[in-house]
This record gives structure tokens, C-alpha cells and sequence, in this order.
């Protein structure tokens, strides 16, 4: 009798929470994302003749083949013999990590694994930026400059994190310009909310944002 009384009554719940746990840990799995298509792109000076700002988005996703080609055009492994990336940073502490802000949650990009490991579920592009675009435009990377791996003793370390983060920036815009693709780097952020949203330690700061996305027709 109580047998059947715990069989109605918890076994239910217990299996709700097993399902929900479930779930949750299927969704931190890390997402693999296709390998960069590194043969394609537009001749060089036609690209440079192309790159711009562009603050107005269509709401379409990017496929997670072009996805996949941006991030490695940002910051991708080039040198896989010596783990070194499309961008230069000084004394090479590849220190900057690109979070990846999408409708479906927040990433950080994992250069070495090609993949996208998830950090929040929520939706943050809204508070990627002070501009109203950012909320509705498909994808917002933000560079976040992690000084545990820098050197602090370094008089220069701040002007080199920002630079390093410039390099990375103008990648992705010379590979929007090759893929018609729009994008504007935004340093109009409210960082300490952003900081907040995206959970990160005291050690990580928050540079510089762009929004990439189609360009509205
Ligand atoms: C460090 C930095 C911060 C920027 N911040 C913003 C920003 O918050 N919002 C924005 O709309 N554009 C921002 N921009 C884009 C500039 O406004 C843009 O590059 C400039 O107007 C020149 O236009 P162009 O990129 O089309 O040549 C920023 C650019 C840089 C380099």
C-alpha cells in the first residue's frame, strides 16, 4: 500500500528531475562545429575596398557552416603544429576569448577543438550593447581579454590586450566584407552588466563587441 502511495506520489517528481538533469547536461555538452572552409574568400584588395561598418541587420542565423569559417577567420587555429592563430597577440597569450552570443545562449569559441562550449542558455545579445540593433541582429561576439594569462608585471599589458582584440576585430570584418556579410565592433557597452550576464571572473575583462549578421534587404 505505501509502496504504491510513494509510486504516485514521487515517482513522478523524481522522474521529472531526472529528465530536467538530463537535459541540462545534454545541453552543456560542447557543440562541434563544421571545419573552415579556408579555400574560399575574395581577392584581398577588393575586400579591403569593401570593409565597412554596417548597423543594420536581417534577423536571420548564420549557418553553422559560415559560423564556423568567421570564428576561425577571427581567431582560429592556422598552425596547428604550434597552436598558433590568424590573429598575432603579444608575447603570444592568445589571452582573448570570443564569446559567441546567440538567440540560443552564450558560447565561448574553443579555437583548438573547432567547438562552441556553452556558458548560459540565455538569450544576453541584448546586453551586448547600448544600440538597439544588437538585441535583433543573429550574432554578437564579444572579446573578453582574460589577464590570468598575461603577464602582470608588464608596464604595457593593457595596450597590448586592446591591440590584440583590434586584430581580431579587423578579421572579422575583412571576412564579412569577402562574404557580403554586415558587422560593426562596438566598444558602446555596459560592461559591468554584460560582465554580470555572462558570469565572468573578476580577471576577465570585457574590450570590445561586434555584431555579423545578413545585411538587411
Ligand atoms: C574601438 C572602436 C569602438 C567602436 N565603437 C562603436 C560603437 O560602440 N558603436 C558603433 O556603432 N560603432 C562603433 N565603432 C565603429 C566606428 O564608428 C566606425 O569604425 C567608424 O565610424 C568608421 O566607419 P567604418 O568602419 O565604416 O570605416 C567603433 C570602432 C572602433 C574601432
Amino acid at each position: 500500500m505505501r509502496t504504491s502511495h510513494w509510486i504516485r506520489t514521487r515517482l513522478p517528481w523524481a522522474a521529472l528531475i531526472l529528465c530536467a538533469a538530463s537535459l541540462f547536461a545534454q545541453e552543456l555538452k560542447p557543440v562541434p562545429l563544421p571545419s573552415p572552409q579556408t579555400q574560399i574568400g575574395r581577392p584581398l584588395m577588393q575586400v579591403l575596398k569593401d570593409r565597412r561598418s554596417t548597423r543594420t541587420f536581417d534577423p536571420e542565423k548564420l549557418p553553422a557552416q559560415v559560423l564556423s569559417n568567421l570564428l576561425w577567420a577571427a581567431f582560429g587555429v592556422n598552425r596547428p603544429e604550434a597552436g598558433k592563430r590568424t590573429a598575432p597577440s603579444a608575447m603570444d597569450w592568445q589571452e582573448t576569448d570570443i564569446y559567441v552570443a546567440t538567440a540560443d545562449g552564450l558560447y565561448i569559441y574553443d579555437a583548438k577543438a573547432n567547438q562552441l562550449i556553452p556558458v548560459v542558455h540565455d538569450d544576453v545579445r541584448g546586453q551586448t550593447g547600448t544600440q538597439p540593433f544588437v538585441k535583433d541582429a543573429p550574432l554578437n561576439l564579444v572579446y573578453v581579454a582574460d589577464l590570468a594569462r598575461t603577464r602582470s608585471s608588464s608596464a604595457d599589458r593593457d595596450m597590448y590586450v586592446a591591440a590584440d582584440t583590434g586584430f581580431i576585430a579587423q578579421n572579422v570584418y575583412l571576412f564579412c566584407a569577402s562574404e557580403g556579410l554586415a558587422t560593426v565592433v562596438r566598444g558602446s557597452i555596459d560592461r559591468p552588466a554584460l560582465a554580470k550576464a555572462m558570469r565572468l571572473r573578476p580577471d576577465q575583462r570585457i574590450m570590445l563587441a561586434q555584431t555579423v549578421g545578413y545585411p538587411r534587404k
